[in-house]
């Protein structure tokens, strides 16, 4: 049961898998963002405490949070947490672009990606998630980590209709598959972005990503 998260990953990595995305975009430096209140950061030079890590562990899981914590610890980003007393409220995660390139290859060659966020079943509704995708906007900002990335499933409409009140641009559908740990991939746009919508910047163009 513990381990069914790892279990899947495997398989996904080995055998293949095949995920559909609404993908958005953002610049930090020319975006919104606020230093919203309630809101803790965490990064490599200041790890979360062991009560925030067990919150953590009690809802995305011991594998997963590990992992995360893992790759904060080694590739940079950071960890996002509300909470109340014990109670975890909702947390997101900024990383940085190497551990997602596996699978967002076609996107950028460096970027930030922001997500996954996860709300409290009972805190739903009442703008956590906005209230951690500003307060990320706003932590991006300050590091002058500019280019910035986020997805969801397309059938994720919660998540879909918090990242767009936030003000990202759509960027389209986006079918992605994997299979043999990466050795074979394959991408494909889906639906294009609505009319109005400028293009996905060029793989070539670097992103200020600070001090990565
Ligand atoms: C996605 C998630 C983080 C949203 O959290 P939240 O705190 O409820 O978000 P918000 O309160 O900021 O609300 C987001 C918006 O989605 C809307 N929404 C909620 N459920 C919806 C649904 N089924 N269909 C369409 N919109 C919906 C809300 O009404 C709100 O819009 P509004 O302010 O215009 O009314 C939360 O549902 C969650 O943790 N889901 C599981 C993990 C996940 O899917 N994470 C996202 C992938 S990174």
């Amino acid at each position: 049961m513990r381990y069914r998260y790892l279990i899947r990953r495997l398989f996904d990595r080995t055998v293949g898998t095949t995920r559909d995305f609404c993908v958005f975009t953002c610049s930090a430096l020319h975006g919104g963002g606020a230093r919203e209140s309630g809101i803790e950061v965490y990064d490599s030079g200041r790890m979360p405490p062991q009560s925030v890590r067990a919150a953590l562990q009690r809802h995305a899981g011991r594998v997963k949070s590990r992992l995360m914590l893992h790759r904060m610890r080694r590739h940079g980003g950071m960890l996002l947490t509300m909470m109340e007393g014990p109670n975890l409220h909702g947390y997101g995660w900024i990383q940085t672009w190497r551990p997602v390139k596996r699978e967002f290859w076609w996107l950028a060659d460096d970027a930030i990606c922001l997500g996954p966020y996860w709300t409290h079943p009972e805190m739903r509704g009442r703008g956590i998630y906005g209230r951690l995708l500003s307060r990320s906007l706003f932590e991006c900002r300050r590091r002058g980590w500019d280019e910035l990335y986020i997805w969801a499933g397309v059938d994720n409409a919660p998540s879909i209709r918090g990242i767009e009140k936030a003000g990202f641009r759509s960027l389209g559908r986006h079918r992605v598959s994997t299979y043999l740990f990466g050795l074979v991939r394959r991408h494909e746009e889906i639906e294009a972005p609505p009319p109005g919508e400028p293009a996905r910047r060029s793989r070539r163009q670097p992103a200020k990503t600070g001090g990565r």
